[in-house]
């Protein structure tokens, strides 16, 4: 496919959706900006540097690779490990293991996770109002294993004590966030998590890591 290279003008035959898709990653205000000039036809000035060029290549009608080879892919991407735990009502505890956590904001204080829409505790995770994301240490790989578990109970000889407002804080993470459950985005099979930091703690060591399906733990490189 031709790619075309293009100012930042619009294109009389850009569709608005595929306009407004292609610019998700702008402030709605720029792209409403945009999309009121293209339906007028005006031949915007855009407050950005004249000189941005853009990319625009049509989308492939589908994917060249199957489910497995995505996640070997994604493997190689090595992350934290995170046990995420809330409380209901009732005192009912909930918690799994995720490595999907990642920071978003420093102020506000904004972290964001996402949970598969099969996991049993999605409801729970949607309405509770706080959790706590626990940073796993090296030494903790069986609660990670633990807590990915589909039977039996998570919390089983785990030691917690209980944040502010009641989330289990896993003893011995190496930091932990308590969180005000700001906002839900819904993306593929998953939805994806932003919390608000109300609350957190740090207990620097070596961490635990998930890479290529596996555990490790990190080491400082010499110098
Ligand atoms: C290292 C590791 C990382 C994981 N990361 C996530 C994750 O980010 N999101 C998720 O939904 N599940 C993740 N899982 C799987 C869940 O821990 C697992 O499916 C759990 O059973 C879901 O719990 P639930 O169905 O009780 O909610 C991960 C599992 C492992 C072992």
């Amino acid at each position: 496919m031709p790619v075309s290279l293009r100012t930042g003008k619009l294109n009389p035959s850009d569709s608005l959706t595929d306009y407004a898709c292609i610019h998700r990653e702008m402030a709605p205000s720029v792209v409403m900006r945009r999309t009121i000039g293209h339906f007028f036809g005006i031949m915007h000035h855009w407050s950005d540097s004249p000189s941005t060029m853009y990319i625009r290549t049509p989308r492939t009608p589908s994917n060249d690779f199957d489910a497995a080879h995505f996640k070997k892919a994604l493997s190689q991407f090595a992350t934290g490990v995170t046990v995420i735990t809330t409380r209901l009502a009732d005192g009912t505890l909930l918690g799994l293991t995720a490595s999907s956590f990642n920071s978003v904001s420093l102020a506000p204080p904004l972290v964001l996770w996402s949970l598969s829409d099969r996991a049993s505790s999605m409801p729970v995770f949607s309405e509770n109002s706080h959790y706590v994301i626990n940073i796993l240490g090296a030494g903790q790989a069986a609660l990670a294993e633990q807590f990915a578990r589909k039977t039996g109970d998570r919390f089983a000889g785990v030691d917690f004590t209980l944040s502010r407002t009641g989330q289990p804080v896993l003893t011995g993470a190496s930091a932990w966030f308590e969180c005000h459950n700001r906002s839900r985005y819904p993306e593929g099979d998953h939805v994806i998590f932003v919390g608000e930091v109300e609350h957190c703690e740090v207990s620097p060591q070596a961490a635990l890591i998930f890479h290529d399906g596996g555990f490790v733990q990190t080491a400082k490189l010499e110098k």
